[in-house]
């Protein structure tokens, strides 16, 4: 039995929505607090037991390369100067292969993980999009793993959404359940409102077996004129069975900038030495925002 060992994270995205931050910065290292909210993907792999990251970038992601790469005078300096603790933040996630490839033209998010397909093989594998970040007792992309080795199918991460946002994902139809996972009958891009089958998303984590990379191949583009991963997985489920995981664990939308903004505030309270000095620089905005103002 195969096991997942190898993760494709795709960060070809233009990131138009975080404008003009990410003119000439991936929207990929935009930090929440002091992590690059790729940094938090990349140690959730690690977290699950992943050997090799597989990155597909685009145009003007250098940062990204630079970033995970060593930064020998850095870390010598800290180390002179006895940090310690900011050594071991910088050398965080070293502990694993990271791989590069680019994206020549931006296809969609299907086509992306298509990019990868030499680098993985013959092999189940992970896919995780930076845009959800997930936190929780057990790491999310090792629950779908481990449905994975119970199943030998591929498992996507699912979570209930309110009604009203369902246009905004991929939506599955499902089936029938045993606890937390489903079968499903179908996989649908982003439905118009009111036609979406359920209100149980796709969240940005994804097993698979290598035969999602025959549809892939064949994929035509889909919503937003895009190569979509959703309709690749909706004939792998026609082929072979493709389950959905209602995974365990708080899931931030970091990919806009209203959740980018609650996600940096919630982390921020979550923090020992942010919690009561942002407390209570809040009491004073709200105290603020409740008096008329003059003029
Ligand atoms: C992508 C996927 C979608 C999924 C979403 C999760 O959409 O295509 O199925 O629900 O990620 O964040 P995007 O947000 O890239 O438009």
């Amino acid at each position: 039995m195969k096991k997942v060992k190898k993760v494709i994270i795709p960060a070809a995205g233009l990131g138009t929505r975080f404008l003009p931050a990410t003119k000439a910065m991936p929207k990929e290292m935009l930090p929440i607090i002091n992590k690059p909210t790729i940094q938090y993907i990349v140690e959730e792999a690690i977290a699950s037991g992943i050997e090799d990251i597989i990155i597909v970038t685009g145009k003007g992601k250098r940062a990204i390369e630079d970033h995970f790469d060593n930064a020998f005078e850095l870390e010598s300096r800290l180390l002179e100067d006895g940090k310690l603790e900011l050594l071991k933040e910088v050398q965080r996630s070293s502990k694993v292969e990271i791989h590069y490839i680019r994206q020549k033209e931006p296809k969609g998010l299907g086509h992306a993980v298509w990019c990868a397909r030499k680098f993985i093989g013959d092999e189940p594998f992970g896919v995780m999009l930076g845009d959800d970040i997930v936190t929780g007792q057990i790491p999310c992309l090792k629950q779908l793993m481990d449905q994975y080795e119970e199943t030998q199918n591929s498992v996507i991460g699912v979570q209930v959404i309110p009604d009203e946002f369902t246009n905004r994902y991929g939506i599955i139809e499902p089936d029938q359940q045993d606890g937390r996972l489903y079968r499903v009958n179908n996989f649908v891009e982003k439905p118009p409102l009111g036609t979406a089958p359920s209100n149980l998303a796709i969240m940005g984590r994804y097993v698979f077996t290598p035969k999602i990379f025959k549809y892939l191949e064949m994929q035509e583009k889909g919503a937003g004129g895009e190569i979509q991963l959703t309709d690749a997985i909706q004939k792998l489920n026609q082929s072979e069975r493709v389950y959905a995981y209602n995974f365990e664990g708080t899931r931030y939308d970091v990919g806009e900038r209203l959740g980018y903004i609650l996600t940096t505030l919630e982390f921020a309270l979550q923090n020992e030495d942010l919690r009561y000095p942002l407390m209570d620089a809040m009491a004073e905005w709200l105290s603020k925002a409740g008096q008329p103002t003059i003029g």
